[in-house]
């Protein structure tokens, strides 16, 4: 693999092998075993916005493995000063092996990818796709079913901008995932993406109603509503707050249930949920740290040993 753009640029051969790889990281990731793989290597974190999990666990990763990193956010660059985009990565491609970005524009990875050399990854487009967090989330699924196929995978929220649910739908598909989309009519998901899954064979429900599809679903994905790119305030305020689930519409929910959330969750999941045995939010969050290591050595060139001890 070179770029990582979105989930098509992997087949499900290397997504799989990538998911065994970062089981394999996972001593490296707490700390237990200390292994630098990528010792000289330098990652360029490019943060065109806002982030806390997706570029703290790209520098966990990187670090972890004895690599370096360079953290760069638009805010106090060169940026303020009118540099374009492209002219901010043609210094990336000397300073470092491997570039991850994230931008406002969708299509900003994929424009960056074509004007360097080193390989990009995309850490989130604007709308478009984030398929680095497709990658924990998947991890996550299958760390708590053993599987990916066959399992009722409820999406919920703000299907419209929200790119982790861009990139997840179709990969969840390809792995044989029963799809069910939750949103408000406003933030139905794009149709050219429900076109996609289901011209795939795909089965898949679109609904208003959160509470109907909580006691069948495997995995209930909670997303944020997307307020940042909405063109107006009024429309925002229309569907702010929409989904939030707490522990008691939790009753009749399987036992083997897991919710996730990308985060940062604003009202979507109460508190009280924290301590249900379905929360996996956080544990979803730490597993950034294995499923970046292992897409790193992979795009780095470095092989993973059969036995991390
Ligand atoms: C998400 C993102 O940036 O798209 N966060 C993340 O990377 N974990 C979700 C969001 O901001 O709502």
């Amino acid at each position: 693999m070179g770029d990582l753009i979105t989930m098509d640029d992997l087949t499900n051969k290397e997504i799989t092998t990538l998911l065994d790889n970062a089981e394999r990281l996972l001593p490296i990731a707490k700390g237990e075993v200390h292994l630098p793989l990528l010792e000289g290597k330098v990652l360029a974190n490019m943060f065109f916005e806002n982030s806390t999990r997706t570029r703290m666990s790209f520098e966990s990763a990187m670090k972890r493995l004895g690599g370096s990193v360079l953290n760069f956010s638009s805010a106090g660059s060169s940026v303020a000063k009118g540099e374009t985009l492209y002219d901010t990565m043609q210094m990336v491609d000397g300073y470092a092996d491997v570039a991850a970005i994230r931008h406002p524009r969708q299509g900003a990875a994929q424009y960056t990818a074509d004007a360097i050399d080193i390989p990009v990854l995309n850490a989130g487009d604007g709308a478009g796709n984030h398929p680095t967090q497709t990658l924990l989330d998947l991890f996550t699924i299958r760390e708590a079913h053993g599987t990916l196929e066959g399992l009722n995978v409820v999406l919920v929220g703000d299907l419209r901008y929200g790119r982790t649910v861009h990139s997840l739908s179709h990969a969840l598909v390809r792995f044989g995932a029963t799809l069910t989309l939750v949103s408000p009519d406003s933030l139905r998901i794009p149709s050219e993406i429900v076109s996609d899954l289901t011209a795939d064979g795909a089965k898949v429900t679109e609904t208003a109603d959160l509470t109907a599809t909580i006691d069948d679903a495997d995995v209930i994905y909670m997303t944020r509503i997307q307020k940042e790119r909405f063109p107006d305030e009024d429309e925002y305020s229309k569907v702010a707050g929409i989904y939030m689930l707490t522990a008691s519409d939790l009753a009749g929910a399987k036992g083997s249930m897991i919710i996730m959330h990308p985060l940062p969750r604003v009202n979507e999941i109460h508190p009280s949920v924290d301590s249900t045995r379905h929360a996996r939010y956080f544990q979803q969050a730490f597993n950034g740290v294995v499923a970046r290591m292992a897409l790193l050595c992979d795009c780095l060139g470095v092989k993973i040993p059969k036995k991390v001890k």
